[in-house]
């Protein structure tokens, strides 16, 4: 008696006797019937005015009101349910019939359900994620700041080699994610320095081989340091601490890597660096004129650098070389 209990069912036909009969099977089985003629118009009015739990549609109609209530196919709005497939073209509408209509309601609800928690799950990933970016970007600002108090006078080249590799991730294109990871991860490029004395690395003039080995070391102990992070920021960082000074012919350390081996981001990372110390003065160096630089940089095309990177500190220019630090 009461399969369809309390259920709001809104029919839609044109034949004012199968309106009827349906209208009254459904009261039988405890439903509150309304009808209303199989045109889309009045059928989106009607759910407008009174919002129905199901669309019961007669006179194969279905299709004409899925498209006009929810015209964009997003999924909302009732379900509209055709009468074929809950009851036979000439059987009455009797409980078997209710059953199956209550049944492929609650389907509908359970696929909304669905949708709307795959909503929310969705909202909270990337709520979290910004969470997660801001710690992480907390602790990677610090580690910076420390690995600069370790080469006096860079304090702001680590900051300088961030913006100028985040202006080369934008120049080739790279995503606005990877740009904003490239420039929080770049100044951390020789945060393994952390761990090279300074009887070496503030030496004045030229270093020993033993004392350059010594050096050379920075890249892995700084990627050690960063290892192992279930973070995309920190997964970012330590290729560009590990392979800052590959070489595109292969020559550079700690692996050797070549060409496209090298982490694009690293490749990024070498021209801003190299390119940053040049034009500023070190203890074992003057600084470089801008133009000298360039053509530096120029001259590793292809050797030490990635043609497509220097193409890129082409486009930006003098400008962009020098341009203000920010985050960009
Ligand atoms: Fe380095
Ligand atoms: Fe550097």
């Amino acid at each position: 008696m009461d399969a369809l209990h309390g259920l709001r069912v809104l029919v839609a036909g044109e034949n004012p006797k199968t309106l009827d009969a349906a209208r009254s099977g459904l009261a039988a089985q405890g439903a509150h019937p309304a009808v209303c003629e199989a045109d889309p118009g009045a059928v989106v009015a009607a759910v407008a005015s009174d919002p129905p739990d199901a669309v019961l549609a007669l006179d194969g109609s279905e299709d004409r009101l899925r498209a006009g209530l929810d015209p964009l196919g997003l999924m909302i709005g009732p379900p509209v349910v055709p009468v074929l497939d809950v009851v036979g073209p000439r059987d009455p509408f009797d409980v078997t019939a209710a059953r199956r209509l209550s049944a492929l309601v609650g389907l509908h609800t359970l696929r909304d359900r669905a949708a709307e928690l795959e909503g929310v799950i969705a909202a909270q990933a990337v709520s979290r994620r910004r969470e997660l970016d801001s710690a992480q970007l907390d602790g990677l600002r610090r580690l910076a700041v420390a690995a600069e108090y370790r080469d006096d006078n860079t304090h702001e080249h680590t900051q300088r080699v961030g913006h100028l590799a985040a202006l080369l991730a934008r120049s080739t294109g790279l995503g606005d994610r990877m740009v904003w990871l490239v420039r929080e991860a770049a100044p951390l490029h020789d945060l393994g320095k952390i761990a090279i004395p300074d009887s070496i690395l503030l030496k004045p003039g030229q270093l020993s081989d033993e004392e350059f080995e010594v050096v050379k070391t920075h890249a892995l102990l700084g990627a050690r340091v960063l290892a192992g992070a279930d973070s995309e920021l920190l997964e970012v960082a330590e290729r560009i601490v590990r392979h800052h000074h590959e070489r595109w012919d292969g020559t550079g350390y700690p692996d050797g890597l070549a060409g496209e081996e090298i982490p694009v981001v690293a490749r990024m990372a070498a021209v801003a660096d190299v390119f940053d110390v040049l034009v500023h003065e070190r203890p074992y160096k003057d600084s470089w004129r801008v133009e000298a630089a360039a053509a530096e940089i120029h001259k590793g095309s292809g050797t030490q650098f990635d043609p497509a990177v220097v193409e890129a500190f082409d486009a930006l220019g003098p400008s962009g070389w020098q341009s203000d630090v920010q985050f960009v």
